[in-house]
């Protein structure tokens, strides 16, 4: 497992200036990823505030977005490049090493996790242990934003595809949503990009938002 979490990070690392360029970019271009990353801080805001972890932040373009609309941001990453590429990008943000499958934050600590295509490194079967992971750290009643390459069936299968730079797994919603909620997550809404708009791959690109389940009284 750290052998593999190894090669992300030294893959990630050897491109880390090509990759900022590319998925800075692309984020900028792309309103419908911007306006649901805006949904997510815009609900982080009206639930009272409070720091975000950007997981698996990569060089930072949205951890650097969040602190724009005035968020406290923390980025975890396995790329040491990036993350010092994120502290550039996000000056205001905290960045520190670390695994998606052992973040290294306290339980409840954070009021809202963004996950940006950081799960599609993630094989099926860890898949369930590192979302839970993100549950653990959020508080209760904050939200997870999850979005990642995947497919317009819900019910879609798990495929591993050529990604440039490392293995890459895209999943179905329900191969996502299921294990959010065993960790104790209710869905909030979902964004399908169809896979017609991505002229590379034909994928479609999955949003989906999630909040935490407040324990009962
Ligand atoms: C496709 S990039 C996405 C980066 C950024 N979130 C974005 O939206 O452009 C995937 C990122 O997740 C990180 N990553 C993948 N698996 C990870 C793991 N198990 N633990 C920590 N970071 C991981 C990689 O190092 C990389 O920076």
């Amino acid at each position: 497992m750290i052998e593999h979490a190894q090669s992300v990070a030294g893959a990630y690392d050897e491109i880390s200036e090509l990759y900022a360029d590319h998925a800075g970019s692309a984020f900028a271009a792309d309103p419908l990823h911007r306006a649901v990353v805006d949904v997510f801080a815009d609900l982080v805001d009206s639930t009272g505030g409070g720091t975000v972890l950007d997981a698996g932040c990569g060089p930072g373009h949205i951890s650097a977005h969040l602190a724009r609309r005035g968020l406290a941001v923390v980025g975890v990453d396995l790329a040491r490049a990036a993350l010092g590429l994120a502290r550039g990008a996000c000056p205001s943000g905290g960045f520190v090493v670390g695994r998606l499958e052992k973040l290294p934050l306290v339980s409840g600590s954070v009021a809202g996790v963004l996950s940006s295509y950081s799960i599609i490194h993630t094989p099926p079967e860890r898949l369930p242990g590192v979302l839970a992971q993100m549950v653990r750290v959020l508080a209760g009643g904050g939200h997870l934003l999850v979005s990642f390459q995947s497919d317009e069936d819900p019910a879609g299968p798990v495929e591993v595809f050529d990604h440039q730079v490392a293995t890459a797994y895209r999943y179905g919603i329900d191969q996502v949503l299921e294990p959010l909620r065993e960790a104790g997550m209710v869905e909030v809404a979902r964004s399908v990009v169809a896979g017609r708009e991505d002229a590379r791959r034909g994928f479609a690109q999955a949003h989906l938002l999630c909040r935490k389940e407040q324990p009962s009284t």
